[in-house]
């Protein structure tokens, strides 16, 4: 086991942070605050080359490894998580989704702009009553010969109103159940596309979350991705990918509330002494440090078997599921720890305290990771070598 990251991953991660707090932490109580869509600071994304990490660089991507996204995620949630959400939904959902299921043309045409951020994408798969249940798809595609006709309401959309590109889940054959749904690439601009109003949120406040209603819309033939009837396995693994993102930016989240509340704690004194120094304090931090070095090593380890392309289904939902709970958690404690002045906006980690709230509900809540690792487990299909035999030496 080898514990260290090489230049080129400790170059990304500097960049990333040194980025986070020069040119995204000004400003960010206000953006959150207004909820002021990040432009500038998303199209100086797309310059530095964060919006298509992974994409390989034949289509205008940085042809990174998974490693170096989650690095990049992580250091950017730590400061802002409206930025880090746009990134994670564009790289692994759409960049990704597209690269590694699209056909030719489809990636000549839209990964180029997509890669350099000159088009941010979205992944519309959530309805209004279809969230966890994701099969249970209203939205429908019928086959009209050379074209799809697209109707349907999509809800939660990250990169609502600013997408130009949407990958679009829909029913083809409702006799078919899961069997009959595909996923398209559809493009905002195209008739029968409508934007609903910006959902006013707990935390990331400045990404745009809408709802998006399709009327009528023709979708051509060759904007189908992959086989008749594969969108919803491809909604699975994009989103067994996008889950290891999504882990990253709690991380950073937890991260960005532990460096807080550490540094605050060698300030602050009571009792005639720094509060890092009484032991109710210090508990407090040697569990969140506990917590996050847990939770790196799994969120490292998903990217890197995402990256040996190994099985990652139960390590990306593990990796989310504990990130996740533990960014909940310890932000709670972080704000605990700044007593009154973390309960005001200026001293940040009331902010990232709401932005936690929806590491356990996008991309598969908590309750979902859990039904997805114990499907692994019972079908056997851990990827921890180490447990193989454990049951036989006590037989
Ligand atoms: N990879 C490949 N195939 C998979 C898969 C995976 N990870 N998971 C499931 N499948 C396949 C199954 O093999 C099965 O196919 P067959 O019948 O051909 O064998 C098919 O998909 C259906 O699987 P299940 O029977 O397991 O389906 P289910 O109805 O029991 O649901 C679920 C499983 C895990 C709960 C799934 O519905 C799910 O993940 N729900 C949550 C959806 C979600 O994460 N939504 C997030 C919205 S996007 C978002 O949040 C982005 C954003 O803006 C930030």
């Amino acid at each position: 086991m080898i514990f260290e990251l090489n230049e080129e991953q400790l170059a990304v991660q500097e960049a990333a942070r040194d980025f986070a707090q020069r040119e995204l932490k000004p400003g960010v109580i206000e953006r959150d605050r207004d909820m002021i869509y990040p432009s500038d600071q998303v199209k100086q994304m797309g310059e530095l080359g964060f919006l298509g990490m992974m994409v390989s660089p034949e289509y205008g991507g940085g042809g990174m490894d998974s490693l170096s996204y989650v690095l990049a995620m992580e250091e950017i949630s730590k400061i802002d998580n409206s930025c880090s959400v746009i990134m994670s939904v564009n790289n692994s959902l759409v960049c990704w989704g597209i690269e590694t299921f699209g056909t030719e043309e489809q990636k000549n045409k839209y990964l180029p702009k997509l890669a350099s951020g000159e088009w941010i994408g979205s992944f519309c798969l959530s309805e209004p009553e279809a969230g966890s249940d994701a099969t249970s798809q209203r939205t429908t595609a019928i086959d009209k010969g050379d074209h799809y006709l697209l109707n349907g309401t999509k809800n939660w959309i990250t990169n609502g109103s600013s997408s130009k590109l949407h990958l679009v889940v829909a029913q083809t054959n409702a006799e078919l159940g899961h069997r009959g749904i595909n996923v398209f690439i559809v493009e905002a601009d195209w008739d029968g596309v409508a934007i609903g109003a910006k959902e006013d949120k707990l935390g990331i406040r400045s990404s745009d979350t809408h709802t998006i209603m399709y009327t009528d819309v023709k979708v051509p033939k060759e904007n189908r991705i992959g086989e008749d009837g594969f969108g919803f396995k491809f909604a699975m693994k994009t989103l067994t990918g996008g889950r290891i993102g999504i882990a990253a930016q709690a991380l950073g989240i937890a991260g960005g509330a532990y460096e807080l509340a550490l540094a605050y704690s060698k300030e602050r004194e009571a009792f005639g002494k720094p509060i890092s120094k009484h032991q109710a304090i210090a508990f407090k931090l040697a569990d969140m440090a506990t917590d996050i070095e847990a939770a790196k090593l799994m969120v490292y380890r998903a990217a890197w078997l995402k990256d040996q392309h190994m099985d990652y289904t139960a390590a990306s939902a593990m990796a989310k599921l504990f990130a996740s709970e533990a960014a909940m958690k310890h932000t709670v404690e972080a704000v605990q720890i700044h007593g009154g002045y973390g309960f005001v906006k200026e001293y940040h980690v009331e902010r990232l305290m709401r932005d936690a709230k929806i590491t356990q509900i996008y991309e598969g809540t908590s309750e979902v990771q859990r039904i997805v690792i114990s499907r692994n487990i019972l079908k056997g299909q851990l990827y921890l070598p180490i447990w193989k035999g454990s049951v036989e030496s006590f037989s």
